[in-house]
């Protein structure tokens, strides 16, 4: 199987990258991580701050993001506070997202991995801005925070080389043949009817994620800024909140109407056969950081990881992505739905509109 690279060259399955082609050496780089506080974010700071990047831990509530930088460097001796920040970011809102995006204070932003997001959220009503809340959560926080961002990213790609954007998505996008533009404005369904809807939901929003990224680097490209990477990725399954269904049954089975044994069998079984939250952390730290994904000119592309026969994570690689993901029409209609609900957003919060995308 092959895809294609920016110059529309062939690219083979063969690129494979490894734990150790993290670079040992990050410092002076800037990064944000959105949903630092738990999990695969978690897990990415520790892999970027370990090499000396700069980290901006993004999420809700100041003094838990400062509870986790404490957590970290506890945790990690060789982690040093110096090299950790809080930036508060609430993203089940486009206006405290791109709030948060301008409270940023470096000039600087070579990595921005948007990690954050929810599932299996069925509650009945949308977002207070009106959309559903994973598809507000997971896509529109994100993409108003990412715009918001992009001067910055460019300028920090002009001035030291590259900058690279890395959406978190899920293989969770398969579930769903395209996005349905009129439930992004309807809740879920509650009750056992609400699981199915809840996880079309989530991958829904992960859908978008895949379509935001691709047309995100086509616009780049388009204007001529060949500087700047931008991939989605699927971290794999492994046992954490987002979990899937084989650890969300637990948490929130009350809520679905399961009884809560079905969720701790679930999750026993998946803790013997998933990834740990650091294999989770690896694909996007690779694609953020290993040097080959800009050499071989991989941005636009989908990255996923390989397991070994035993069910662990091996390495991370290119992969390609079924049409209905691809689809440009429909990437071009979510982007110019998600820029407008942004300036709703914005106009509504009396806040000055986005100057970038
Ligand atoms: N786990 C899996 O098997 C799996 C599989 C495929 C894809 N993924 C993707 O991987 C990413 C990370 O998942 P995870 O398993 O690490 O999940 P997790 O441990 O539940 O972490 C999610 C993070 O997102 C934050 N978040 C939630 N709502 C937010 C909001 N409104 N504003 C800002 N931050 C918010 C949470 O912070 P709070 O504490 O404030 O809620 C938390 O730090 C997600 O995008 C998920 O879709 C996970």
């Amino acid at each position: 199987m092959s895809i294609f690279n920016s110059n529309n060259t062939s690219i083979t399955m063969s690129l494979k990258l490894q734990a150790s082609d993290i670079p040992k050496d990050l410092s002076g780089k800037v990064a944000i991580v959105t949903g630092a506080k738990s999990g695969l974010g978690y897990q990415t700071t520790y892999l970027l701050a370990r090499a000396g990047c700069t980290v901006y831990l993004a999420g809700r509530g100041e003094a838990a993001l400062k509870d986790t930088i404490i957590r970290l460097t506890t945790e990690y001796a060789e982690l040093s506070s110096d090299h950790l920040h809080a930036l508060e970011c609430d993203l089940s809102s486009t206006a405290t997202a791109v709030a948060s995006a301008r409270s940023f204070p470096s000039d600087r932003l070579d990595i921005l991995i948007a990690n954050a997001g929810i599932a299996l959220q069925n509650d009945t009503e949308t977002s207070p801005e009106g959309w559903e809340k994973h598809f507000q959560t997971n896509h529109l926080g994100h993409f108003a925070f990412i715009t918001e961002l992009l001067p910055k990213i460019e300028s920090t790609a002009e001035t030291y080389g590259s900058a690279r954007v890395v959406v978190v998505a899920s293989e969770a996008h398969k579930f769903i043949s395209g996005i349905d533009f009129e439930a992004i404005r309807k809740p879920v369904v509650p009750g056992l009817q609400g699981l199915v809807g809840c996880m079309k939901r989530y991958a829904q929003s992960k859908l978008a994620n895949i379509m935001f990224a691709q047309e995100l680097d086509r616009r780049l490209k388009a204007k001529g800024q060949e500087k700047v990477f931008v991939a989605a990725i699927d971290p794999g399954q492994f046992i954490l909140p987002l979990g899937a269904i084989a650890t969300n049954l637990g948490g929130t089975g009350e809520q679905l109407g399961y009884p809560e044994f079905i969720g701790k069998a679930v999750r026993s079984f998946g803790r013997l056969t998933m990834f740990s939250d650091r294999e989770g952390a690896m694909t996007q730290t690779l694609v953020a950081t290993a040097p080959q994904v800009v050499e071989q000119k991989l941005s636009g592309q989908y990255f996923t990881p390989s397991l070994t026969w035993l069910g662990r994570w091996d390495y991370s690689k290119p992969d390609e992505l079924k049409p209905h993901a691809s689809d440009v029409a429909v990437q071009k209609k979510l982007w110019d739905v998600s820029q407008a609900a942004i300036n709703d957003a914005l106009k509504a919060a009396g806040m000055s509109l986005q100057n970038a995308s």
